[in-house]
């Protein structure tokens, strides 16, 4: 009765805007109508009840009668962990039939990369250095997603991570800024689309704000240590492009950030990202974040958390039940204002009628699942992601002509782990394994197949002789190494970061063979490759590549398709070396070859001195392994020619570099042509130098073109610990195809 009265609201109030003049009143504005016509209606019980998220694990039906009644009673707002289709259906039928105000579930669920059709991990989908493929690839997953009824997604994860320890770098676009707000915008484009309400789209969360990635030593969870400049500069920032992109939620996170824990901070939740950026949609706690206020010792029960979190600006409580026990109380007692609550419920309450919930919050029905545009797109995203590391004597591209070729390892056919961590609804039948695609390209018969190892981590040695026999009776050698899926992702951080169980024997007996042999890793992890350089001919970091590995590695390793994908993260030499990043800022005493004083050129008893008197290890020197935005091709680029539209530039001019990239090799393919600047003199020290644009350039043997960037006053902007500063100077600007790029021209801001 009193469900059918609110109806008549809404539709009275869209017929009122409509009638008085079309052209006054915005789909915002009638938004707003819904919106505060609903919340008029509400008991402060049913706008708490919108501020709750529930988790249910149980997932047979009939749902359990205790989760039917909150949800009739209008005490949930969302719910998580919901996978099979019909308790989707089910929980929101209750919510939208048989609640009083029919107020429709947010159905949320971690689609990280890919919901059905799984797109390789995320730090590979970065080394795509491809936005518009990542927001395809998005777009598959929003498709997909709502086709099974749920209408949100915790992603994309915009975390900077420099440490390849934290187990959820696989989660990131990697270490640096300008890279990561790219992938950032492109996701948020692809899961929400032009318009919420379209039956292919879904809300997106900016996850997790702010830090989270910085977790020392790289243990995840760990306290974040962020001066002020960084945090403006490098790890706010993409959060503040999907903002503007009208991300509908954000996510706060785990971590505290210099003594305040992010999910009760009111600096960065209330000051800076509601105040000072105006975000409209709704901040989501991270799982029972509120709750570890406590366990942090930030909040000293339920009540206090409830309240920290909620006076910070948290508007949905993922988990905790802290909201739901504790929000009356502190409104009754007069600890915090019913507008706070108002607030979060509004937020909440817009996302889901720009959803289009309220006209149909049920599953899109048709089948959208793995069709083959979306396998397509895979398959393309394996291609792009697959970073070619070293290829000696090119052997690669392979000849399909090798009569035999030995495939081995524990990833060669492993379809469940190679979707990667973070992966519910994908299904391992569904995976394309290298082995499989490996047999159908060449013929099953030509197929030397032997794991080696049963898993990854498998210490034993059992079937080594089988795969060294397989080797020898090949002509050229594939190893698919790398990590069960489990070993990556939240939790799972790592020390060391060599490949597990017995994989560095197996690589090492094989490689006494002698053949061919081309090693391909499959993980969400940087590891530690440079004792594999010696021992293989040719290296792939292949990531966890989802659905399509198979048949995108066969494009690559027999030379369909020239690599293209470039490093997201720099790789170190060793452990000891974390965190090393290409933009570091500029020290006082910058290392190079000449200063490097190795370990064992110093003389005994040397006199005490500082010796090299530069920044870098006595024993590893100061390099990584490679460099941030590197990535080999089956042929060779060369660059030249830049040239800049002016060479003094005002805060207001934009200013256009170009330069000639030439294939000087055999073969078509593609390479990332990246720009990167120095501000050569600052107010606070500037990085060595910094990404700003890149571009895919795709050019035939022999063929050149002129690659164009344009940058603007707004890039060479950076805060300075008070406030945000264009600084006139000089800078110098790079175009080339890795942060090594050594093309160089300066410019003057005056
Ligand atoms: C915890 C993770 O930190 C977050 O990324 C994820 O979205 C939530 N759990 C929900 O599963």
């Amino acid at each position: 009765m009193r469900k059918t009265k609110l109806h008549i609201i809404f539709i009275f109030g869209i017929i009122m805007a409509f009638a008085c003049d079309s052209s006054k009143f915005s789909k915002e504005m009638i938004t707003e109508l819904k919106v505060d016509s609903l919340l008029q209606e509400m008991t402060i019980e049913e706008k708490i009840g919108q501020m709750n998220q529930l988790m249910n694990f149980v997932d047979s039906m009939p749902l359990d009668p205790y989760f039917y009644d909150l949800i009739k009673q209008g005490k949930v707002g969302s719910a998580i962990n919901v996978f099979s289709p019909e308790m989707i259906q089910e929980m929101q039928r209750i919510a939208f039939e048989e609640s009083r105000l029919g107020i429709p579930l947010l159905i949320g669920r971690d689609v990280i990369h890919g919901y059905r059709t799984i797109f390789p991990v995320n730090i590979g989908l970065a080394a795509t250095f491809n936005p518009e493929l990542v927001m395809e690839t998005a777009q598959i997953a929003a498709m997909e997603a709502r086709s099974e009824g749920v209408n949100w997604t915790f992603a994309p994860m915009m975390d900077i991570s420099r440490d390849p320890r934290w187990g959820r770098m696989v989660e990131s676009s990697g270490e640096d800024p300008y890279l990561t707000e790219q992938i950032a915008i492109a996701s948020v484009r692809g899961f929400q689309g032009n318009d919420l309400s379209n039956k292919n789209s879904i809300a997106a969360t900016a996850k997790h704000y702010v830090g989270y990635g910085a977790a020392i030593g790289g243990r995840d969870y760990n306290t974040t240590l962020i001066p002020e400049t960084e945090l403006r500069n490098i790890y706010l920032k993409p959060f503040k492009a999907a903002v503007q992109e009208n991300v509908a939620s954000i996510m706060s996170g785990f971590n505290e950030l210099n003594g305040v824990p992010t999910s009760g901070n009111v600096y960065t939740i209330r000051n800076i990202l509601k105040s000072e950026w105006g975000f409209k949609g709704f901040v989501v706690s991270d799982w029972a974040s509120i709750k570890n206020l406590q366990v942090h010792g930030y909040a000293k029960d339920s009540l206090d958390a409830a309240q920290k979190a909620i006076q910070a600006g948290v508007d949905m409580d993922m988990c905790s039940n802290y909201y739901s026990e504790n929000l009356k109380q502190l409104i009754e007692q007069g600890i915090i204002e019913e507008e706070l609550i108002d607030d979060a419920v509004r937020r909440i309450l817009t996302v889901k009628v720009e959803l289009g919930l309220f006209e149909n919050p049920y599953a899109t029905s048709e089948n959208e699942l793995l069709t083959e545009k979306a396998l397509d797109v895979a398959k393309k995203a394996v291609i792009q992601s697959t970073v070619l590391l070293q290829n000696k004597n090119d052997v690669l591209p392979l000849s399909k002509n090798n009569k035999k070729v030995a495939v081995i390892g524990p990833l060669a056919n492993a379809p469940y782990e190679q979707m990667g961590t973070w992966v519910f609804d994908g299904n391992e039948e569904n995976s394309v394994t290298p082995l499989a695609a490996i047999q159908e390209y060449l013929g099953a018969d030509r197929v030397n197949y032997a794991p080696g190892l049963e898993i990854s981590r498998s210490l034993d040695k059992k079937g080594f002789n089988k795969a060294i026999n397989a080797a020898r009776n090949s002509d050229v050698v594939l190893l698919f190494m790398g990590d069960e899926s489990i070993l990556t992702g939240e939790a799972h951080s790592r020390a060391m970061l060599t490949l597990p169980g017995s994989q560095n024997e197996l690589i090492h007996a094989i490689s006494q063979l002698g053949k061919p042999t081309v090693l391909v890793i499959m993980t969400g992890v940087i590891h530690m490759v440079e004792p594999y350089l010696k021992e293989v001919d040719a290296l792939f970091y292949g990531w966890h590549p989802g659905t399509m590995g198979g048949p995108g590695y066969v494009d690559l390793l027999f030379g369909l398709e020239s690599p293209s994908a470039k490093l997201p993260m720099t790789f170190p030499r060793t452990e000891g070396q974390i965190p090393i990043y290409y933009n570091h800022n500029r020290t006082g005493h910058p290392p190079s070859d000449e200063s490097w004083v190795k370990m064992y050129d110093i003389p005994v008893k040397a006199w005490q001195t500082s010796l090299g008197n530069t920044s870098h290890y006595l024993d590893f020197g100061f390099e990584p392994l490679f460099e941030f935005g590197f990535g080999l091709s089956y042929t060779e680029f060369n660059y030249s020619d830049i040239k800049l539209s002016k060479n003094v530039i005002s805060n207001k001019d934009s200013l256009i570099i170009t330069a000639k990239i030439k294939n000087i090799g055999g073969v078509q393919a593609e390479d990332v042509a990246q720009l990167y600047i120095r501000d050569l003199v600052g107010s606070i020290v500037r990085p060595v130098k910094e990404l700003k644009r890149f571009k895919r350039v795709r050019l035939n043997p022999g063929e050149e073109k002129i690659v164009e960037f344009t940058l603007y006053p707004e890039d060479l902007k950076f805060h300075n610990g008070e406030q945000w500063v264009i600084e006139s100077g000089e800078f110098h600007v790079w175009v080339g195809n890795s942060s090594k790029a050594s093309l160089r021209s300066e410019f003057e801001l005056k």
